[in-house]
C-alpha cells in the first residue's frame, strides 16, 4: 500500500512525538534518510530542561529563553514551551522513562549555560537523548511502518496542498507515496559546516524541500554555534556537553587562563554566542582551548558517554583538560509554522528543528530542544486527530528534469560556510558566499531535480547548495548582530531590528 494518513519525514524525538500519539488511530508511515536511531536527537547529552526544582518556576524558565533568545523570540511559543515542561517530564515518567534520579527517588537537576537555576533533568548520565530515542522506539514497536534508508527528496503540490511525497532507495528505485497529511520533521542542517555536533545526515533536506515546495523559511541567519566540539588535530570528533561547565568546568588557554573571566557576568555559563565568538577571537589569536574538567568529581560517572568519546580519541580524561572548539549545533530558523506545526502550504506540516515557531528566538537555550520536539510534536498530534483523513488522489507524473548540473563537493560547501557564513560574518564575505551558491542556483534546471541522474549525495549536495543559500540570504539582509547571527560591520543589536523577522519564499526568488 502507498497510501497512509500522516507521512512523517524523520525519526528524531519530533517524528517519534507525533507518530506515538497518533498511531493507534492512524496509518502512519516514517521515512527515514539513515537507520532510526541516526537521528540528531539520539546524540543529545545534556538533557530536557524544565523548571521543577525548589525555588524555579516557568516564569524564570521563560525569562531564560528570552534572554538567551536576545528578545527576538515569539513569547506565545516560548510560553508555551516552559509552561509544559513539568507535564512533559511526568507523563514520560508515567510511561516508563527512567530519568536519573537521587538516593531519594528525586530528579537530579543539572545546569547549562543562561540558565540561572539548576533545571537540566537527564538520563544515563550523559545519554539523554540516546535513551529517549530507545524509549519511544520500544514503545511505537510495529505500530508504524518505517522505511530506514530511503531519502524524501521531493514534495508533491498541487493548488497549494500537500499529497504525497518522492523518495529515492539506495538501489536508485524511485517511489511516490500518498498521505493525507505530510509531517516534515528532518531536523537541521549541521552537515553544511566543517565543524558540527550533527550528524552528518543533517543536509537540511527538510529545508531544501519545503523551499521548492513553496513554504515560506524565516530567521534562517540564526545559527548557534556550541562551544565545546571535542576537537583534535583540526577534526570535530563530537560533542562534549554543557553541562559538564554545568558542574564546574571551565575553559583555558594552552597557558591554564580561564578565557571566559573577564567576557561576560555568567562567565562559562554565558549564552552559547558569547562563548563562541570569545572562543573564536582566542583561535584567531594563535592559541589552543581546552576544557578544564579538573575539578569534576566522578566525571567517568556522571558522563559515560563523553568519557567514552574522549577514551576513543586518545584523551584521558583523568589528565583533567579536554582540547575543544565551536561547532555548528542548531538552527533557530528554519519552516515558519504556527503552534501546531501548520506551514503556509495545506496539509504540509513542520515540527522540531526544521520548523520555526519563532520559540528560540536569536539563540536557543540550552535543553530546550528535546523539549520543543515533545511540546510541539504533541501539539501537532492533537491538531490532525481533528482532520479529516482524505487522500487526493493524482497519477503523480511528476516529471523531473534530466539535465546534467555540475555540482561541487559537500566539502567545498563546508568551507564555504564556516569561512563566510559562520560564527561571525562580514558583507563582504557574505557577498561572496552568495555569488558562489548563486551560480548553481541560478542554472535553468535547478530546481527540477534531475532525480534519473543525481545518486542521494547529488541530491544531499543540491539541498546544501539551496540550504547555504538560504542562510547567506538572510545573514546578507540582517544589518545587525543578534544572537546567532554576528556581523563584524554591524556589531550591536539594533531595537529596530529585534522583532523583525527575515522571510524567504521561492516565489520571490522566481518573481
Ligand atoms: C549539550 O549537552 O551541551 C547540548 C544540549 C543542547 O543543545 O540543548
Amino acid at each position: 500500500m502507498t497510501q497512509y494518513d500522516v507521512i512523517i519525514v524523520g525519526s528524531g524525538i519530533s517524528a517519534l512525538t507525533v507518530a506515538s500519539q497518533l498511531c493507534e488511530k492512524m496509518n502512519i508511515l516514517m521515512i527515514t534518510k539513515g537507520l532510526k536511531q541516526q537521528s540528531n536527537s539520539s546524540l543529545a547529552q545534556g538533557g530536557i530542561a524544565a523548571a521543577i526544582g525548589k525555588g524555579d518556576h516557568w516564569k524564570f524558565h521563560f525569562e531564560d529563553t528570552l534572554y538567551a533568545g536576545c528578545f527576538h523570540n515569539t513569547e506565545k511559543a516560548a510560553k508555551e514551551l516552559v509552561q509544559s515542561g513539568e507535564e512533559v517530564i511526568s507523563s514520560l515518567q508515567q510511561n516508563g522513562m527512567q530519568f536519573d534520579v537521587n538516593d531519594y527517588g528525586e530528579l537530579l537537576l543539572g545546569r547549562e549555560g543562561a540558565h540561572r537555576k539548576k533545571r537540566i533533568i537527564h538520563a544515563g548520565g550523559d545519554a539523554t537523548g540516546k535513551r529517549l530515542i530507545d524509549h519511544f522506539l520500544t514503545r511505537l514497536n510495529e505500530r508504524v511502518t518505517l522505511l530506514e534508508n530511503h531519502m524524501v527528496f521531493d514534495i508533491e503540490v498541487v493548488n497549494n496542498r500537500a499529497i504525497g511525497v518522492w523518495v529515492k532507495t539506495k538501489e536508485n528505485e524511485i517511489i511516490f507515496y500518498s498521505g493525507a497529511h505530510i509531517i516534515l520533521a528532518t531536523g537541521g542542517c549541521g552537515a553544511l559546516y566543517e565543524v558540527t555536533s550533527n550528524s552528518s545526515l543533517m543536509t537540511g533536506d527538510g529545508l531544501a524541500m519545503a523551499y521548492r515546495a513553496g513554504a515560506t523559511l524565516i530567521d534562517m541567519e540564526f545559527i548557534q554555534f556550541h562551544p565545546t566540539m571535542l576537537y583534535i588535530d583540526g577534526a570535530c570528533k563530537g560533542l562534549i556537553s554543557e553541562t559538564v561547565r554545568g558542574e564546574g568546568a571551565f575553559l583555558i588557554d594552552e597557558n591554564g587562563r580561564r578565557i571566559m573571566e573577564n567576557a561576560h557576568p555568567f562567565m562559562d555559563l554565558a549564552p552559547r554566542d558569547v562563548v563562541a565568538r570569545v572562543m573564536q577571537q582566542e583561535i584567531k589569536h594563535g592559541h589552543r582551548i581546552f576544557l578544564d574538567i579538573s575539578n569534576i568529581q566522578q566525571f567517568r560517572k556522571r558522563f559515560p558517554t563523553i568519557t567514552r568519546l574522549c577514551e576513543e580519541n586518545g584523551i584521558d580524561v583523568e589528565k583533567g583538560r579536554i582540547p575543544v572548539a565551536p561547532g555548528m549545533h542548531f538552527l533557530m530558523g528554519g519552516i515558519e509554522t504556527d503552534l501546531f506545526g501548520r506551514t503556509s502550504i495545506e496539509r504540509l506540516y513542520a515540527v522540531g528543528e526544521t520548523a520555526c515557531t519563532g520559540v528560540h528566538g536569536a539563540n536557543r537555550l540550552a535543553s530546550n530542544s528535546l523539549l520543543e520536539g515533545l511540546v510541539f510534536g504533541k501539539r501537532l498530534a492533537f491538531y490532525i486527530s481533528e482532520q479529516p483523513l482524505d487522500v487526493m488522489m493524482t497519477n503523480a507524473a511528476k516529471r523531473f528534469g534530466n539535465e546534467k548540473i555540475a555540482l561541487p563537493s559537500k566539502r567545498e560547501i563546508q568551507e564555504m560556510m564556516m569561512t563566510y557564513v559562520g560564527i561571525t560574518r562580514s558583507n563582504e564575505g557574505l557577498s561572496f558566499a552568495l555569488h558562489y551558491f548563486e551560480q548553481f542556483l541560478k542554472t535553468p534546471s535547478f530546481f527540477t531535480i534531475n532525480v534519473n541522474g543525481f545518486t542521494i549525495e547529488d541530491l544531499e549536495c543540491m539541498n546544501m547548495i539551496t540550504v547555504g543559500w538560504l542562510i547567506a540570504k538572510a545573514a546578507f539582509m540582517r544589518k545587525e548582530s543578534r544572537g546567532g547571527h554576528y556581523r563584524i560591520d554591524f556589531p550591536k543589536e539594533n531595537d529596530w531590528w529585534k522583532q523583525k523577522r527575515i522571510r524567504l519564499s521561492i516565489f520571490e526568488h522566481e518573481g
